[in-house]
């Protein structure tokens, strides 16, 4: 009897351990993270805050890093539609070019999660969660405005302007959010943008990488203040293009705290703050990954229970197919005075790390 107990406890404890593996490892409750690039920063955290938050949910996730090639994104999300992700959470390379992927996902009734990045023109996306990008452009056109003391000073100061990548659907909304601002003092004449390059295809940086930001710095530095003539601002639109801009000026042999402009950014990277600290880069907009992981989960959450996911905006974000359901999340800035108390305090980053 008491054996006959025993056995029938253990069958028992196994078909339960079979249903565990199951819900945790089946496809049933599958999700596909697909990341840009592991090159910057940012998307290394993103990656790692949505795994550890959506595992502790009791997700499966498949994450992957597409190298910043699109082709190797869309491949990467066709085996995720392939091997069961039920959700696909996708931070895109270029806006435009998943459309006839996520047709597949769609046929297979695969939900979709626009991360950060909006997709364009597909009519396959749920849901989508980022920052206020506009607000980012706003803060970074108000934290210079406030800088230069732009409502009373007499000035005039110079100022150049450098953005994202054009495939990249937030980079409009940077530029437009921080040129808001600026504009009327351009119009004014208080604000001079001696380069002459004002508009966004212009001041717009392929793959938002240094080196293309860096190049074009060195040519605007070399045709127009290489003879003394004081450069007094930067509007960059993140941290890779405001380091192309830094380290054109360090070529060109300027000097913080002397002929140093004062220069905006995006993402509180760590080699960004660390400029920050040494003086050379005046402000960056801090957008807590963690933040929008969790937002991001919730949604995931909501869509593998049949429910609705909070979301705080219906009608900004159109991507040419209809207005997508979004929750903003609000950007602050950082600067030397309050990084500290943002990044250290809050466990973003050690104190070691920024060293
Ligand atoms: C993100 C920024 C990032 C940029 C470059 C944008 O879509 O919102 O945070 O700096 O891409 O990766």
């Amino acid at each position: 009897m008491k054996r006959k107990l025993l056995s029938l406890i253990l069958v028992l404890t196994m078909v339960a351990a079979l249903f565990a593996g199951c819900g945790a490892s089946g496809s049933g409750n599958k999700v596909g993270v697909s990341m840009p690039t592991k090159t910057l920063q940012r998307w290394n955290q993103d990656g790692d805050n949505m795994k550890k938050q959506l595992e502790a949910a009791g997700y499966t996730v498949d994450l992957q890093y597409a190298d910043d090639s699109v082709e190797t994104q869309v491949s990467q999300i066709e085996n995720m539609i392939n091997s069961g992700c039920k959700v696909l959470v996708i931070a895109s390379i270029e806006g435009d070019s998943l459309g006839t992927v996520l047709e597949q996902a769609k046929e297979k009734d695969v939900k979709v999660i626009a991360y950060d990045r909006l997709i364009m023109n597909s009519d396959a996306v749920t849901y989508y969660a980022t920052f206020d990008n506009y607000m980012v452009g706003t803060k970074q056109g108000e934290y210079l405005r406030d800088a230069l003391n732009l409502d009373s000073a007499a000035g005039p100061f110079n100022i150049e302007l450098i953005t994202g990548d054009p495939g990249d659907n937030n980079a409009r909304f940077f530029f437009n959010g921080a040129m808001d601002v600026l504009n009327p003092y351009i119009k004014e004449g208080k604000l001079v943008v001696k380069s002459g390059q004002v508009d966004f295809d212009t001041v717009a940086t392929q793959g938002w990488k240094t080196e293309n930001a860096q190049n074009r710095f060195d040519a605007i530095i070399s045709a127009n203040y290489a003879d003394g003539t004081p450069l007094h601002a930067v509007m960059a639109s993140n941290d890779s293009t405001a380091m192309g801009v830094t380290n054109a000026l360090v070529a060109a042999g300027f000097t913080p705290g002397d002929n140093w402009p004062l220069i905006t950014g995006q993402d509180c990277d760590i080699a960004n703050v660390k400029n920050m600290i040494a003086g050379k880069q005046a402000m960056s907009i801090f957008k807590d990954t963690r933040t929008l992981a969790a937002k991001t989960v919730e949604m995931v959450d909501a869509i593998m229970k049949g429910g609705n996911a909070p979301v705080n905006d219906t009608k900004t974000y159109d991507n040419g197919k209809g207005i997508v359901p979004s929750y903003l999340c609000e950007p602050v800035f950082a600067d030397i005075n309050n990084y500290k108390e943002l990044l250290i305090d809050s466990n973003y980053y050690t104190e070691d790390q920024l060293k």
